[in-house]
């Protein structure tokens, strides 16, 4: 196939600061589909991803681990970031680590060039800084005295540091924004950057660092060390060969500008304002697009080590798979909107996605192969007007795709190539194979029903090879052909007649089973914390030692609040028990959820609420000795459990028609039951 041009694709490097979930994951396997379709469809390809390993916060965290030097830290770490990429299967050419000699020197060679040139003075810094996200605020950007991006604890700095000149490049910048509308995506990142950072004025940034050492030294200056996101930035050029004194690399004068940075919706003003203001200082041309892609949640929250949430990549695939995973992710991430991942969503897309649709259509289409032809797939043409749809969507499937991935739509993509299997399923259901095969004179029809459906499921895997590359290479295996190329994928009847299917093929994906999924994971918890509390308590022996009070407290309030959790020696009560009841008088008791849409105190009653309680279409008063412990503002929107079959009653002279259920503690104190998840009210409690 001859190359369409050049493609340089890049993901944010990822802090050593621990190791990377599922979601720094979802970036890098996000990355390596594109960079794998822009192969598949004939570019040359330049994937970059790597480690991001200076900085504050990683100096404190080898501090706590007690390691000899950061470095030691760090490649420990760092090892950890490639070998999940690795395991996820992404396909880089470069990974790059900031700590690495060649980027070491070119980035000390921009900070001289850049003060050389004016750009950078020395000044002092006084104010806020958030070590976590590794960014300054002035008071106005706080959110409630905390950080606005990650919601932490900022702290005042004042030290001596070099500032870029912001401002003699904004101007600049605006215009070449309004001037490329496909710079920054999604849109709404691009009008986000422009109305709250641009056009009210960027202020000079702070560009080095005087209070600690981990970091690229000022080698003019070695008090400094060169601020973390200038030094993490200049990957970009680096790692393909950029040298400030002009002796590129023949990949930098390839493969720059970058065609796509992509980068989560957190960092985008990192990248969409200073990391052009700073190319502009170099005089390198800026890269072609930003796309600022939305965050991974868990079960609808961020993940975090001491809310004992974090979902890793590793455990991930060792349950499910390597492309289960990489489907997973990759299907599930809306375009504009944050995504959500449990262990239960994980494992119901696994059944009804992989093993249903797709794997059922594998194996049956070469179960029956085997069955009727002893696996031989040949095409006699006894061809009947059920085959034209099949073939038209088989066919068109590629532009469609196409045409979303040109717009990054990977999700889009997937279920655009997950269509192609289901019509090929509805196909199967249409021409009804063990019908044909009970009839000598439909040997032929069904030879071409099976050969129709071989040649689908080969155009289908080849679309599917850039998301799930190892599904795709067991499927074209298993049917004894070669992965298609994308310029053949058009074109229908490409299979080689009389070719024989394997007689022993791959399960492609067993059923799980919820219960043991499950299981599994809440022994991955336990460990989890265990690990969590055990690394912690070492940290704070490591911090005091150190001499650093003011972390070790915070790490102190996180163990506790996972400690919680974690051990099991919580008070229990124990009740007077009632007589046994038959399920007939449990089941004459209707309980629903119900949704508090208004609620006052009962003049006559110190103990009484009464709530305006809807439940389906109906609305119930319902009166509930709860005063001491809910206010009635905080009742207003809770969704609770009602018992609404409940023969209507007067209290305090106020008539109520149900009741609100509660547990009640040792000390009487009463708490409301509420649904786990989010349920609509009238949802029957059964
Ligand atoms: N080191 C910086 C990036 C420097 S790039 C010059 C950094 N590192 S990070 O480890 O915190 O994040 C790496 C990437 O993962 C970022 O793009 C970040 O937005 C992304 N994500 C972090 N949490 C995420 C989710 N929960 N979901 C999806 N992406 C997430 O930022």
């Amino acid at each position: 196939m001859q190359t369409k041009g050049k493609y340089y694709i890049t993901t944010a490097i990822a802090y050593t600061s621990g190791k990377p979930h599922i979601g720094n994951t979802y970036e890098a396997i996000l990355a390596d589909a594109i960079a794998r379709y822009k192969r598949c469809d004939g570019y040359d390809v330049h994937f970059q991803t790597g480690s991001d390993e200076h900085g504050q916060k990683i100096e404190t965290r080898a501090i706590e681990a007690g390691c000899a030097s950061p470095k030691e830290f760090v490649d420990a770490v760092s090892g950890d970031i490639r070998r999940i990429w690795d395991k996820v299967g992404t396909s880089y050419d470069r990974f790059i680590r900031t700590t690495d000699d060649d980027h070491v020197r070119q980035v000390q060679k921009m900070f001289k060039k850049f003060y050389d040139q004016g750009d950078v003075y020395k000044g002092s810094y006084k104010g806020k800084y958030c070590t976590e996200c590794e960014a300054f605020y002035t008071d106005s950007q706080l959110n409630n005295g905390k950080c606005p991006v990650c919601g932490g604890d900022v702290h005042e700095e004042e030290e001596e540091a070099y500032f870029f000149k912001m401002s003699k490049y904004t101007d600049r910048l605006i215009n070449y924004i309004n001037e490329h509308p496909d710079f920054i995506q999604p849109v709404a990142r691009k009008n986000e950057m422009m109305n709250n950072f641009l056009l009210p004025g960027v202020q000079d940034l702070c560009v080095s660092r005087s209070s600690f050492k981990w970091g690229i030294p000022v080698d003019f200056d070695p008090g400094h060390v060169v601020y973390v996101w200038l030094d993490a930035l200049a990957n970009y050029i680096t790692g393909i060969g950029y040298d400030v004194d002009g002796n590129n690399s023949e990949d930098f004068n390839k493969y720059w500008p970058c065609d796509l940075h992509l980068v989560g919706k957190d960092i985008i003003r990192f990248h969409t304002i200073y990391w052009p203001i700073f190319l502009m200082a170099l005089d390198v041309p800026l890269p072609k697009q930003i796309f600022g892609h939305p965050w991974l949640l868990q079960g609808g929250e961020k993940m975090s080590k001491s809310k004992g949430n974090v979902i890793y990549a590793d455990d991930l695939v060792d349950i499910f798979g390597v492309d289960a995973v990489r489907y997973f992710v990759l299907h599930e991430m809306p375009f504009d909107n944050d995504g959500t991942i449990t262990w239960e969503l994980m494992a119901e897309r696994f059944n009804s996605d992989l093993a249903n649709t797709l794997g059922n259509l594998v194996n049956r289409t070469i179960a029956m192969t085997n069955k009727y032809f002893d696996g031989i797939v040949s095409n006699p043409h006894v061809d009947e007007p059920v085959d034209e749809d099949l073939k038209k969507v088989v066919t068109s499937c590629y532009k469609t795709v196409e045409e979303k991935m040109d717009g990054l739509r990977v999700a889009d993509s997937i279920t655009e190539i997950f269509a192609l299997f289901k019509r090929c399923n509805k196909y199967i259901d249409e021409t009804e194979p063990w019908i044909l095969a009970k009839d000598e004179a439909k040997q032929d029809r069904l030879r071409t029903v099976l050969y129709n459906l071989t040649e689908s499921i080969m155009i289908g895997a080849g679309l599917l090879y850039p998301f799930m590359p190892d599904t795709a290479t067991r499927i074209a295996a298993d049917l004894n052909a070669d992965i298609r190329a994308f310029d053949s994928l058009e074109t229908f009847g490409l299979y080689p007649d009389g070719n024989k299917v394997s007689s022993q093929p791959t399960m492609l994906f067993a059923r799980k089973d919820l219960a043991e999924v499950l299981k599994a994971t809440e022994e991955i918890t336990r460990l989890q914390k265990e690990d969590y509390i055990k690394t912690q308590t070492t940290a704070i022996e490591n911090l005091e030692k150190a001499g650093r009070s003011f972390d070790a407290d915070k790490i102190r309030q996180n163990l506790a609040a996972i400690g919680e959790g974690a051990v099991s020696d919580e008070e229990v009560i124990d009740i007077e028990s009632k007589p046994e009841i038959e399920y007939d008088q449990f089941a004459s008791m209707q309980f629903q959820v119900g949704e508090v849409i208004k609620c006052e105190a009962v003049a006559k009653s110190k103990k009484l609420l009464v709530s305006q309680v809807r439940v389906g279409s109906r609305t119930l008063q319902i009166v509930s000795g709860i005063r001491k412990y809910y206010s009635p503002e905080e009742m207003v929107g809770k969704k609770v459990m009602v018992l609404v079959n409940l023969k209507p009653a007067k209290l305090a002279g106020v008539d109520s028609e149900g009741m609100l259920l509660c547990a009640e503690g040792a000390d009487g104190e009463l708490s409301l039951m509420v649904p786990e998840k989010k349920m609509p009210a009238g949802a029957e409690i059964a």
